[in-house]
């Protein structure tokens, strides 16, 4: 299952082809890895990212475009991990950041600050410096004082800040509403129709410097419609600019293309960029685009072990190891994302090993894992077949709400391992430390090769920033 495929995917009958997640024999490995071993290595919960998948899926979108000029430009809330970012901009992708500490990332990362779009509706003067100083490509400003926050900046800093105005279509995205951006009631972008009042106020500002128009009207689309009408109202903003000796650069059009997490069907980058593509005729703006679920998705798995099952006299629950506090998705926004079993037949119970501590950890980093698990490790002799039953699969968090996936029919024991699927994007970069869980292991897997890209989070880091009172 997954959501970019590549043109050498399209001819896979087999769905579960498409993404480098798939099994082995029984085995669900990541690219060459096994699942397991990772999970052995590393403890759980772990996300698990490919890098074949990722470059695979940043590829589909940069290649989409041919020689229209284009920017594909990572939006770094996705997912933040150095490693993810550092990949991307060996690539060549910029990045969209909304934060300064998104911008010392990408930098930390060996992103160019000259392919950095700076969006988000409050950023605070000391953000703005920082991007002035080292020189982002764009800030799609969202208010008019933000844009005189911008110049006076700019002025007193001697230099001219480039500037596109996120522009609300008032369009819908059809998506979940609390992704969907687009729309006059939202707080995001200055209306479309005020738009051309503030452009022209603006190229009258010294610390400006007007080279685009942006947009973003959601996140998870699955068709095409809404981001064809946001661009056509854009381009009709465009004109009339024109109209008024106001030459505008590019055209950002945002994020939003959607993936599949179950049975959706979003249209591939390939469509989507000969849909705009055709939208855009012969004009010459350079296209950018903030893609961020659609590259990271699919590229990665929250590898999880099932703890205790616990039949109610309502439910079956499954608990296992992760948590809200590790994928926020279906707790805040009731997102289904498919979870597999790490060993496929059977009940996933071949010799379920329990991780032990740091045991083959290859830095020695502590992994906050008991020494001794409380599960009874399964032989051969004593491995039972579960059946396939409907679980509730729910984390430790005292939460009703903490639940990762319902109703799923699986065939479950403890320590059974399972993968949840889609994790790559909106993942990690929402986790938390609530309940005092530290924050999972990152794994990036090349070949058959497993980097560690952040170590388990220590007990002692928890709460290593506070003070008692004298
Ligand atoms: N550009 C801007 C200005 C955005 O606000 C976003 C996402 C993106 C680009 C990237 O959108 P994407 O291509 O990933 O759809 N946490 C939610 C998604 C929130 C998206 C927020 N903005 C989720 O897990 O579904």
């Amino acid at each position: 299952m997954m959501c970019l495929r590549s043109r050498l995917d399209l001819t896979a009958s087999d769905p579960s082809l498409m993404d480098h997640f798939n099994y082995q024999g029984d085995q669900l490995c990541a690219e060459q890895v096994p699942l397991r071993a990772i999970a052995e290595q590393f403890g759980t919960p772990c996300y698990v990212y490919s890098r074949a998948t990722l470059t695979r899926h940043w590829r589909a979108f940069d290649e989409a475009f041919g020689a229209r000029p284009h920017l594909i430009c990572f939006a770094v809330k996705a997912n933040s991990n150095l490693a993810v970012l550092n990949l991307l901009a060996r690539l060549g992708a910029g990045f969209d950041i909304v934060s300064v500490g998104e911008l010392e990332r990408v930098l930390a990362a060996g992103g160019d600050p000259g392919k950095v779009i700076f969006s988000g509706v409050g950023k605070r003067a000391d953000e703005i410096q920082r991007a002035l100083e080292v020189g982002i490509r764009c800030f799609n400003v969202e208010s008019e004082p933000e844009l005189a926050r911008i110049n006076a900046i700019a002025v007193a800093l001697g230099l001219v800040a480039p500037v596109s105005l996120r522009v609300n279509p008032d369009v819908d995205a059809q998506s979940h509403p609390y992704i969907s951006t687009g729309l006059k009631e939202n707080k995001f972008g200055i209306d479309i129709q005020a738009a051309e009042a503030v452009y022209r106020d603006a190229a009258e500002q010294p610390g400006l410097r007007l080279v685009g128009i942006d947009c973003h009207i959601g996140s998870q689309l699955t068709s095409l419609g809404p981001f064809i009408d946001a661009l056509d109202r854009v381009l009709l903003l465009a004109d009339r600019l024109a109209e008024q000796g106001i030459q505008i650069e590019h055209l950002d059009l945002g994020g939003g293309l959607g993936i599949r997490y179950t049975d959706e069907d979003p249209p591939l980058p390939d469509a989507y960029a000969a849909a705009l593509s055709a939208r855009l005729g012969e004009r010459s703006f350079e296209i950018i685009l903030e893609p961020g679920r659609a590259i990271a998705g699919n590229a990665g798995v929250l590898l999880t072990r099932v703890e205790y099952l616990k039949p109610t006299p309502t439910h079956r629950f499954a608990i296992v190891d992760a948590a809200m506090n590790d994928l926020l998705r279906p707790a805040l926004y009731g997102a289904e994302q498919e979870i597999v079993p790490v060993q496929r037949s059977g009940a996933g119970a071949a010799s379920s090993q329990p991780s032990t501590a740091s045991s083959g950890n290859p830095r020695g980093e502590r992994i906050d894992k008991p020494l001794v698990e409380p599960l009874v490790e399964r032989t051969s002799a004593s491995r039972f077949e579960p059946a396939v039953e409907l679980y509730e699969i729910v984390g430790p968090v005292c939460e009703t709400g903490d639940f990762l996936g319902r109703a799923r029919r699986l065939a479950l024991a403890e320590g059974d391992l399972l993968a949840i699927r889609g994790s790559g994007a909106y993942g990690f970069s929402m986790s938390s430390n609530y309940n005092s869980r530290p924050r999972a292991a990152e794994v990036m897997v090349d070949g058959d090769r497993v980097h560690l890209v952040r170590r388990r989070e220590s007990l002692s880091e928890l709460f290593a920033g506070e003070e008692v009172l004298p």
